[in-house]
C-alpha cells in the first residue's frame, strides 16, 4: 500500500485491493485516515457486498433517512442525478449529518455510473480552516457551541423544489420533523487526530447557542469564506472504480453540479460516529 499526501486536502491510496484488506492493511487505512480524513482510491473493482463490507470495518452503518436507498441493499443510500434533473445531492459546501446528536464519523462513496464530464466533488480541510484563523478568534470559537438541524432542509418546511426527482428524495419529511436540533461545539478536537477543526457548515448549522440566527449569520458566513480558500481544497474527478472515504468531522464536501442532461449514480454509505468534544480552550 502506497499513501501520497495531496497539495488542498486528503491522500490517494495505491496498490490496495478494498476486496482483500488484509490485517496490516487495516491498520495502516486507519492511521492514514487520522492523518489526512480524507482517502481517494483509484481502479477499485467493488461491488455492493464490497461498499459494505469495507464500510463496517470502521463502525455501525446509519441508515440514511433522507435519500432514497439500494433496492437490494438498504444500508447504500443512492446519490442519483438523472439527465432531466436539475437540483443535485451536495450541491453546496457541508459535512454529513451535523444535524444527527452524534454526528457521522465518515462516509464512503463509490462510483457507478458517471458523466461524460464534470461531476467532480470538491473536499476543504477543517483542521486548516481553524489552524488559518488568528489565535483570537479561535479563543473566541473555542467558547461558542452551535445548533445544527435538518428541518430546513428535509422537513415539511423546507421550500418547496419544483424539481419533482430531487423532491422525490424527501421521503422521510417526518423524520427530520422529529429529530431533535442538537448542539455541537463550533471547534472541536478531534478524536482520532487529536486536532482543532472548524465544526460549523452552511448546509446544517443554524447559528450559535444563545444567539439568534440574525446574529448568527455574519460570523458564520465569515467562517464560511475562510473555510475554503484555494490551499484548503482539492478537487477529485472521479473515474470508473473510484472511491472516496471521507471523516465528516474533519472535512467538508461539495458535489459539482455542471452536467446537465447525463446521468451520475453513487452509492454512498455512512459510518456511525460518537459524542464530539470541544476544542478545551476554555473549561
Ligand atoms: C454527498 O454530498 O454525499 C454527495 C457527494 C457527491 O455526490 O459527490
Amino acid at each position: 500500500m502506497r499513501v501520497k499526501a495531496l497539495q488542498g486536502v486528503g491522500a490517494e491510496v495505491a496498490e490496495i485491493d478494498l476486496n482483500q484488506l488484509s490485517g496490516p492493511e487495516q491498520v495502516d487505512i486507519r492511521a492514514a485516515f487520522a492523518e489526512y480524513g480524507l482517502l481517494f482510491f483509484r481502479d477499485q473493482d467493488i461491488d455492493e457486498q464490497g461498499h459494505l463490507r469495507f464500510s463496517r470495518l470502521w463502525g455501525d452503518i446509519n441508515v440514511n433517512r433522507f435519500f432514497g436507498a439500494h433496492p437490494d441493499y438498504p444500508e447504500i443510500a443512492v446519490v442519483a442525478k438523472e439527465p432531466e434533473q436539475t437540483g443535485n445531492i451536495g450541491g453546496a459546501w457541508h459535512t454529513d449529518h451535523s444535524y444527527d446528536k452524534h454526528p457521522a464519523l465518515g462516509s464512503i462513496l463509490v462510483a457507478r455510473q458517471l458523466p461524460p464530464l464534470g461531476g467532480d466533488t470538491w473536499f476543504s480541510s477543517m483542521y486548516k480552516a481553524y489552524e488559518g484563523l488568528s489565535t483570537g478568534l479561535q479563543e473566541f470559537l473555542g467558547s461558542l457551541r452551535a445548533v445544527h438541524s435538518a428541518k430546513h432542509v428535509f422537513g415539511t418546511q423546507q421550500p418547496k423544489r419544483v424539481d419533482e426527482t430531487v423532491e422525490a428524495r424527501f421521503h422521510s419529511q417526518a423524520a427530520a420533523d422529529a429529530l431533535e436540533d442538537p448542539v455541537h461545539p463550533v471547534v472541536i478536537t478531534h478524536p482520532l487526530s487529536g486536532r482543532k477543526a472548524l465544526y460549523v457548515n452552511r448546509a446544517f448549522t443554524r447559528r450559535f447557542e444563545g444567539w439568534t440566527e440574525a446574529e448568527s449569520a455574519p460570523l458564520l458566513e465569515m467562517l464560511y469564506a475562510a473555510a475554503i480558500q484555494e490551499a484548503y481544497i482539492t478537487h477529485f474527478h472521479w473515474l470508473p472504480g473510484s472511491v472516496v472515504f471521507w471523516d465528516n468531522r474533519a472535512t467538508w464536501h461539495f458535489a459539482q453540479n455542471d452536467y446537465q442532461g447525463h446521468r451520475r449514480i453513487m452509492h454512498r454509505t455512512t459510518i456511525e460516529g460518537g459524542p464530539l468534544q470541544g476544542s478545551g480552550l476554555v473549561s
